[in-house]
């Protein structure tokens, strides 16, 4: 892990309300894979916490992140242009192991779709069975990204593009077998997909990416703790964000 001053190459809406933010690190970084995130300062020095943004893409010193714009962080951030200097803590938290697993089912929705598509691109040599979901039409995004994959099905809420419904329930539809399955998404999709597999008695190993409040983003300050299944409490920036969806409760 490291904090670098990066220079900001690229700055741009790809959907509504969504942009890509592509930073120039000053050198070569560790690897970074799938699932794991980096704290990045706004550009606003009175915002004194930085904002925990997935993994997207890192070609050679260049990382891009995607982000909603959601409140005053995210705000300043779509003001940042090329050459703009932005401090970044990377790489954080853990990933998506897929190194067991050959073919994989990709549960995503709305912005937990980028840390999926950095998955996709660290494990080209996996059979891959996506699900992604977005509110409506103006949000989809990035869909060359799945190009890869040995199927994509798209869904929207209200079904303005791709199939009417949401990303689980095209998973449940399609039912795919696979070794494992991956998810990131709003809290309320994680739930959904644990229930189904509970209740449907699915025992594939499910690995989700969980989203907290965050402070740190290194462990210390255990703003980002959530509940695991035995009664007990992970840190969703060090122990996770990736959990077996069986170990924490959601
Ligand atoms: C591991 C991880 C990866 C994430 N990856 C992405 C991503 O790839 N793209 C994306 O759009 N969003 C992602 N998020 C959510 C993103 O961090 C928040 O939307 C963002 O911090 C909101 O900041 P804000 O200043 O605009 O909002 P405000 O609500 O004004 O933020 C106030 C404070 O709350 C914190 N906060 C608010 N919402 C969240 C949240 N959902 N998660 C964590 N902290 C929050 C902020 O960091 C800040 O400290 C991720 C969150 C986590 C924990
Ligand atoms: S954000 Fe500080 S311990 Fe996780």
């Amino acid at each position: 892990m490291k904090d670098f001053l990066s220079t900001v190459k690229d700055n741009r809406p790809v959907a509504e309300n969504i942009f890509m933010i592509t930073l120039t690190l000053p050198e070569h970084t560790e690897e970074i894979h799938g699932g794991q995130f980096v704290n990045l300062a706004t550009g606003d020095n009175s915002l004194l916490l930085r904002r925990p943004l997935g993994v997207c893409k890192l070609d050679g010193t260049d990382l891009s992140l995607c982000y909603q714009v959601k409140g005053k962080g995210t705000k300043k951030l779509t003001e940042a242009k090329a050459g703009d200097k932005l401090k970044v803590l990377l790489p954080l938290g853990n990933y998506f192991d897929l190194s067991e697993y050959r073919s994989v089912a990709v549960v995503g929705g709305g912005v937990g779709v980028f840390p999926l598509i950095a998955t996709l691109r660290d494990n080209k040599d996996k059979d891959f069975y996506c699900y992604i979901g977005f509110r409506n039409k103006a949000a989809v995004c990035l869909l060359d990204e799945f190009d890869v994959c040995k199927k994509l099905t798209v869904t929207t809420d209200d079904g303005s593009f791709g199939d009417k419904g949401n990303a689980v329930q095209a998973f449940l539809k399609d039912n795919p077998k696979v070794d494992a399955i991956i998810s990131c998404g709003p809290p309320v999709m994680l739930k959904a997909l644990k229930r189904e597999l509970d209740e449907r008695g699915i025992e594939t190993p499910c690995f989700v990416s969980l989203e907290e409040r965050m402070g740190c983003g290194i462990g210390a300050c255990l703003v980002c703790v959530c509940k695991t299944a035995d009664g007990g409490n992970a840190r969703v920036c060090k122990d996770g964000p990736v959990f077996n969806i069986k170990k924490v409760e959601l």
